[in-house]
């Protein structure tokens, strides 16, 4: 009997931090696992439930609307135990006892930091799809909830741009990308944004100084700076406070936060969703294990997890020179 054939039970998750198209990835393994004939159950809570045996059969009808509803209908979790050897094992004595014989997770870095040691460990073929708004995982051009994410963030500028306009005044703006800057860089473009500040390019306080003032010299009297919340001289609001020291303006920071990963996903969140779900449960059909499946150059590809965490999504320097130029 070949491998594919094994599969006869799945389990799905959702892990980390949510983003808007987790359902529409959910319900798209749901629904080709049953085309399929595949039994399906949805794990709570993400590697947490995992470890507390907190699985339910999802069928196809479980899955209706939820294709436009943000957030996860699974629940996530960020799971301390999962870290642990002990906790590992109780995961994978889960997997036993609901008879699982393939696991398709959905999440971030860390879902497949953890996926990674987890399929050195035990024998269970898995596949990871990218969800997080931060797109910030190498083997896939875009991840689930990254477009809802800027547009988001697009529409938030927008509305500070006519208050900032009325009132002369510089805003710092800050969104979220722990380690990376292609929120806060798209959003920039987008808004238009005077300048942004990134954790891959060095641009120091004093850099920020000196188009503020090119600025005021040019009679551009309001400035909009979108700030990634990695940034390495620190988020918006200290950004702010050293610019205040030797700039003397209105300033004032607005942080997104938590609003950029909430919402009913755009259309492109759905359709990249769908076919990370579609393309999950075909995968494992045709014996892949242990990747990430990924969409680059709009083909699907399949990555190691080890790669999809392990090396650096770069961000193209193209784009970090024209909002310069173009803000100008
Ligand atoms: O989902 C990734 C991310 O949005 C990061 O950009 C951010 O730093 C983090 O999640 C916030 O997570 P939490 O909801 O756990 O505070």
């Amino acid at each position: 009997m070949s491998k594919e054939s094994e599969i006869k039970r799945i389990a799905v998750f959702t892990s980390g931090g949510d983003a808007p198209g987790m359902n529409a990835s959910l319900r798209a393994v749901v629904r080709s696992a049953s085309f399929h004939n595949l039994h399906v159950y949805g794990i709570y809570r993400g590697y947490e439930g995992l470890i507390d045996g907190d699985l339910k059969r999802l069928e196809r009808r479980d899955v209706g609307n939820i294709i436009h509803r943000g957030g996860t209908i699974l629940k996530t979790a960020r799971s301390e135990r999962f870290r642990t050897p002990e906790g590992r094992k109780m995961a994978y004595e889960s997997l036993q006892a609901f008879d699982i014989d393939a696991l398709i997770g959905v999440g971030g870095d860390g879902t497949f930091t953890g996926a990674d040691i987890f399929s050195k460990e035990y024998e269970i073929p898995m596949i990871g799809i990218p969800g997080t708004i931060d797109n910030d995982l190498y083997g896939t051009d875009y991840t689930i909830g990254f477009d809802t994410a800027i547009n988001t963030a697009i529409e938030a500028v927008d509305r500070i741009r006519d208050t900032a306009d009325s009132h002369n005044r510089i805003f710092f703006v800050e969104v979220m990308g722990r380690n990376s800057g292609f929120i806060a860089l798209n959003t920039g473009i987008g808004s238009g944004a005077e300048s942004v500040l990134i954790p891959e390019v060095d641009t120091p306080i004093e850099a920020v100084i000196e188009r503020l003032r090119l600025n005021t010299r040019r009679k551009k009297l309001f400035n909009v700076v979108i700030v990634a919340e990695g940034n390495k001289y620190g988020g918006a609001s200290q950004i702010a406070e050293k610019v205040k020291e030797q700039f003397e303006y209105d300033t004032k920071v607005t942080i997104i936060g938590h609003l950029q990963r909430g919402g009913s996903p755009t259309c492109l969140d759905r359709v990249l969703a769908s076919r990370f779900g579609f393309h999950a449960v075909e995968g494992l059909m045709k014996g892949e294990k242990n990747v990430m499946v990924g969409i680059i150059n709009d083909r699907i590809r399949y990555t190691p997890f080890e790669e999809a965490i392990g090396k650096d999504k770069k961000i193209k320097n193209e784009l970090v020179r024209m909002a310069e130029i173009l803000a100008m």
